[in-house]
């Protein structure tokens, strides 16, 4: 396969303003900043100072493991967030160019409303707009919808690509030309030009039109994330933006890359109409020495309860231990517990003689879903480069450790060394995130 794009895409991920455990903690972090709109405004302006293509607010609608005794939620500081489509409004008022990628689950919102909302978006942000299309995997949620069961994971996803289906038709309800508004005759909008959708299926009934008139991008901006069958399938058919979660192994990501390209072939699309972008959380320094000081601040700030809490699923309740004994070899879990990760964990704990603490620090990096880098800016330069050179990665989606020094070091420290070998932009061209995305692409109208 040839290399498809010359340069990368790079998203700015806002849902936690910081994905390191500790993140709300660090001197920077604004107080309460997630229920503070500046705190938005000021990643997504900065976001854009930078030329990225988009700030991406993930979601769960819910307050997660309020009763699970293995987190003590009040440590946390993203048990509340902003509704991602008003956030991302309030934000397109004051930005001009950045792509605004907002999460609408398909399993709690009927597919008119999210064919509204993103359209809206679309059209007051001039173009701007994405949709990142979850199925909700999360129980917290079902409980807040009173949805009893989301469990079968094929009715979840069927639901999904009739949801889509759906929306995109509704996006189609109008042609681009059909509002003529000529005051002279009184015409509003051409009535040949408008079609109704009529949608009948498994699970929606749907009439149209679309009460939005056709948005700057015709289609806003497909984003989808997940490893299953069932994720992959939806991404080759759907996506422009796959958010991967690739861990950090550079031949999983080649795999993944691999299967989505060559599955969305398969649905006869071009490979261009799809961006494969993992996610990445950097700790930046000048050298190695100074990036494992900043990656030591954060570990301080650890709390032990959460530092319990992450070691619980693995191997219980530790709490009685002393903190800096080293873990107990009498723990060794079985090697299916959590699809192997306990029994890896702990032959890494053991082999390298991590003490409980060691433990759940290495665990706060992270969630398995993206890949922590802690270095200097060079060597952080040279992986994103080798990951978007050798098919694993067509960009990246920013997960700072906390905001806004996380993302500063970013564009202090990597982007400068990234332009100089010209993966990325200095400037941004075209006007929508579609043409962005896919550049010399036409936007669709
Ligand atoms: C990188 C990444 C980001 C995700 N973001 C969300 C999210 O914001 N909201 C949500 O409900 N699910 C989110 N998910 C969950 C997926 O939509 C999917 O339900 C989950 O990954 C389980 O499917 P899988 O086994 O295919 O990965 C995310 C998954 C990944 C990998």
């Amino acid at each position: 396969m040839t290399q498809v794009f010359s340069q990368m895409a790079l998203g700015l991920s806002v849902y936690k303003l910081g994905y390191h455990r500790a993140a709300w903690r660090m001197p920077d972090f604004p107080q309460n900043a997630m229920m503070s709109l500046d705190a938005f405004t000021d990643a997504a302006r900065a976001a854009e100072d930078a030329k990225f293509d988009f700030v991406f607010f993930a979601d769960i609608s819910a307050v997660e493991n309020l009763e699970n005794p293995a987190r003590d939620i009040s440590l946390e500081h993203y048990v509340v967030k902003l509704d991602p489509i008003v956030a991302l409004s309030a934000i397109s008022a004051v930005t001009s160019h950045i792509g605004l990628v907002g999460t609408v689950s398909t399993t709690y919102t009927p597919p008119y409303r999210i064919a509204r909302q993103i359209a809206s978006l679309d059209v007051i942000s001039h173009g701007r707009a994405g949709w990142n299309v979850v199925t909700s995997y999360s129980p917290y949620e079902r409980q807040n919808f009173g949805v009893e069961d989301i469990s079968n994971i094929d009715a979840r996803y069927a639901r999904a690509h009739e949801a889509i289906d759906v929306v995109q038709g509704l996006w189609n309800s109008w042609d681009p030309d059909a509002f003529v508004a000529d005051k002279t005759s009184g015409q509003y909008f051409d009535r040949e030009k408008l079609s109704i959708l009529g949608h009948e299926g498994d699970y929606f009934s749907v009439k149209g039109p679309l009460d939005v008139a056709p948005s700057p991008q015709g289609m806003p901006v497909m984003v989808s994330a997940g490893d299953s069958p069932w994720a992959r399938e939806m991404a080759a058919k759907y996506a422009n933006i796959q958010y991967a979660p690739t861990q950090g192994d550079l031949a999983k990501a080649q795999e993944y890359y691999r299967d989505i390209k060559s599955k969305a072939a398969g649905h006869g699309r071009d490979p261009r109409d799809l961006r494969i972008l993992p996610g990445f959380m950097p700790i930046i320094g000048e050298t190695d020495v100074e990036a494992a000081a900043k990656h030591r601040a954060l570990k301080d700030l650890i709390h032990p309860k959460t530092g319990f809490g992450l070691l619980m699923p693995l191997f219980g309740d530790l709490s009685k231990h002393n903190l800096d004994t080293t873990l107990p070899r009498s723990l060794e879990p079985d090697p299916d517990h959590m699809r192997g990760f306990a029994k890896s964990f702990f032959d890494r704990a053991m082999a390298e003689n991590w003490t409980i603490r060691q433990c759940y620090e290495h665990l706060a990096d992270g969630e398995p879903w993206f890949m922590t880098m802690v270095g200097s800016a060079k060597s952080i330069t040279d992986t994103l480069e080798e990951w978007f050179h050798c098919e694993a990665a067509d960009g990246f989606n920013l997960l700072p450790d906390h905001m806004p020094g996380g993302f500063t070091d970013f564009v202090s420290l990597v982007l400068p060394d990234l332009r100089r070998r010209g993966l990325f932009r200095t400037e941004y061209s075209g006007t929508t995130l579609r043409e962005r995305l896919r550049p010399n692409a036409k936007t669709l109208q």
